[in-house]
């Protein structure tokens, strides 16, 4: 039964309560969320991305009609921009024969190919240039896997000059298929370069161009997040904190906005730190028009120069300190400067003239070295808070697993009276029902807590139960927990470098975990106040001996019990009100005397030693006929 107390007020819970962690990892932005289709667009693939990629990974040399020549990737003063540096090279011989006779390369798109139904528009666009002064015949097609089928009218477009040029066309798909291959390929003779060879849907979320993949975007829009956090994670700050230096650019390079804005083919791509390339395609620009499509509040997060996630190392570098705090106030005039701003301006040149009403952001990602991530988190603090008072600046706890340097975070940014503090973990399913009380004893008087990262470890649908428990320990603690956000948000499942994860994807379709279920009810339906309730049930005890699942599942709501009984089938007592489960079927929460049950009637003792219980010395795990009592707590 629930008891409600409409008369006393809970805490105002924020409308931004339950968000979304977006970050580039398990391919969440190429081959992902980013609608492109072609892998490798740019040929920018490099061993220090991944020890398995050259600069033609997911591309074929492809001839049609006898045509030959050499493909190769290239990095020379021809090149298409000084960020983009690798183009493609086909020379060509001038040899085959018949119409549409070419040499040139196909890309494999991800997972099982380029995904394509019938009956819809896809926008091809490649840069291109030319030494042939008769110009160079293109052929665009797209065809299965094996090549027996092509999937749609190829395309055709001649290149014209020996200066970089876009060139734009369309292909309609005849067919639904998920193997789709794209072929470009060059005819006649001489040299012809390419570079940023795409494929997009026209159907992108809201119809953007250079947008987003419409399933996996209405996915996420169906939670209604009240907030984004982006881009990461670890992503933010791991690597080296150097701006891009061409040509002597450090390819592992913290997450930084100003790569990721503008036209995309000026975009340098990235080593990513989860093990590929990122392409930057889907940058700031696209987070901010993204959290204002689906109603949800930007919430950027900057590398504080203190690179965390196992590497502990802080840079001592005031001057790049300095250009990266200059950095961030410049990054909240790209979000809101007026159009006459130098940043601003550049917002309103990519088709925003309107500010995206930035105000909280981020600094830092789970900091291992809490005084020197302090040390630069106040100059940061200070600087925006000088110039911008209406950002809240959300600082770090690093991840609750450190102890000491998680309570050190704690102690400077109480001290320092901090707005806020992200919290990061992932545990057990039986931690988050053991620790629904967390907050209760937070300082009501200290820093607001952003529980930016967490998730019970698995995908199935007792970690979606154990997280929704939390959740009402979180809103029932919303005057101290403000947002709260599950972590990570995506992963293709044939790039997986983290689980469990919210939304799962391949080429062609996507589907939420049963946590996405919990948080898509828990951010549908955030109230404005808590109203003070209690719940209490009475346990249906089974009556004689029992074997297999017990009545008591009391799990997912952790009422409490006193003077829990285990007890053979004959009445002999086999553990008093202290025992718990070594293999997780019978559990008993330590300390606040509630426990839970799950199906089966293995029982461990309270010690961890097996069958101490039980009366017949050593016999491994046994199934034995019970008795269980309890009594619920008052
Ligand atoms: O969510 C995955 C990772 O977990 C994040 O990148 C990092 O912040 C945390 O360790």
């Amino acid at each position: 039964s629930i008891t409600v107390d409409p008369d006393r007020a809970g805490p105002e819970i924020d409308d931004a309560m339950y968000g979304i962690f977006y970050e580039d990892i398990n391919r969440a932005a190429d081959g992902g969320l980013y609608a492109e289709l072609v892998q490798n667009r740019s040929f920018e693939y490099d061993t220090a991305d991944h020890a398995s990629y050259t600069p033609l990974t997911s591309w074929t040399e492809t001839t049609t009609g006898g045509a030959t020549g050499t493909a190769r990737v290239v990095n020379d003063a021809a090149r298409l921009g000084e960020k983009n540096r690798n183009y493609l090279r086909l020379d060509l011989r001038g040899d085959g024969g018949g119409a549409g006779a070419g040499y040139g390369v196909t890309n494999a798109g991800y997972n099982t190919g380029i995904a394509v139904q019938a009956g819809k528009t896809y926008d091809f666009s490649v840069w291109a240039r030319t030494d042939n002064p008769s110009g160079t015949p293109l052929t665009i097609g797209l065809h299965t896997a094996s090549g027996a089928t092509a999937l749609a009218s190829p395309l055709r477009a001649t290149v014209r000059g020996d200066h970089w040029t876009k060139y734009t066309g369309t292909l309609t798909a005849r067919a639904t298929d998920t193997t789709g291959r794209l072929a470009v390929t060059a005819g006649g003779g001489g040299t012809v370069r390419l570079d940023m060879a795409s494929l997009f849907p026209r159907d992108t979320y809201k119809g953007h161009p250079n947008g987003l993949r419409k399933d996996l975007a209405e996915k996420i829009a169906a939670l209604k997040p009240g907030f984004l956090r982006f881009p990461g994670g670890c992503l933010v700050n791991t690597g080296s904190h150097r701006a891009y230096e061409a040509p002597d650019w450090e390819r592992k390079r913290s997450y930084q906005w100003k790569d990721t804005v503008g036209p995309v083919e000026e975009r340098p791509t990235n080593a990513n730190p989860w093990g590929y390339n990122q392409s930057y395609g889907l940058g700031y620009y696209e987070y901010f028009q993204f959290a204002e499509d689906i109603g949800a509040t930007p919430l950027p997060v900057v590398p504080a120069l203190v690179t965390g996630c196992g590497q502990n190392k802080a840079t001592d570098d005031p001057e790049l300190l300095k250009r990266h705090i200059q950095d961030t106030l410049d990054l909240i005039e790209f979000a809101n400067g007026p159009v006459t701003s130098t940043w601003g301006r550049k917002r309103a040149q990519m088709g925003h003239p309107k500010p995206f009403g930035l105000n909280r952001l981020e600094v830092g990602n789970e900091e291992n070295l809490p005084d020197a991530f302090f040390e630069r988190f106040t100059e940061f603090r200070e600087a925006i808070e000088a110039k911008h008072p209406e950002i809240t600046v959300i600082s770090n706890s690093g991840p609750d697993d450190s102890g000491v340097t998680f309570d050190r975070a704690w102690e400077l940014n109480r001290a320092a009276k901090v707005k806020m503090v992200d919290e990061h973990y992932y545990n057990s399913p039986q931690w988050f029902l053991e620790n629904n009380k967390r907050y209760d004893s937070y300082d009501r008087q200290g820093p607001k807590v952003f529980l930016g990262e967490y998730a019970s470890q698995d995908n199935r649908f007792g970690n979606s139960l154990a997280e929704a428990a939390y959740m009402t320990g979180l809103e029932r603690n919303a005057d101290v927990v403000r947002m709260a956000s599950y972590a990570p948000l995506l992963a293709n499942k044939d790039y997986v470098q983290w689980r469990p994860d919210l939304i799962w994807y391949d080429n062609a379709a996507a589907w939420g975990s049963t946590s996405y279920e919990t948080q898509k009810l828990f951010m549908n339906n955030v109230g404005d106040q808590v109203v003070p309730s209690e719940a209490s049930a009475t346990p249906s005890l089974p009556s004689g001996p029992i074997t297999g699942a017990v009545g008591l599942s009391t799990w997912a709501t952790s009422v409490a019990y006193d003077d829990v009984q285990v007890t053979s089938a004959d009445g002999a007592t086999l553990l008093g009100d202290d025992f718990s489960g070594g293999d997780g079927k019978w559990t008993k929460a330590t300390g606040t005397g509630s426990w839970q049950v799950r199906d089966g009637a293995y029982v461990q003792s309270d010690t961890g030693a097996e069958n101490t219980m039980v009366t017949a010395g050593d016999r491994g795990w046994q199934n034995y006929d019970l008795n269980l009592k309890a009594t619920k707590r008052a």
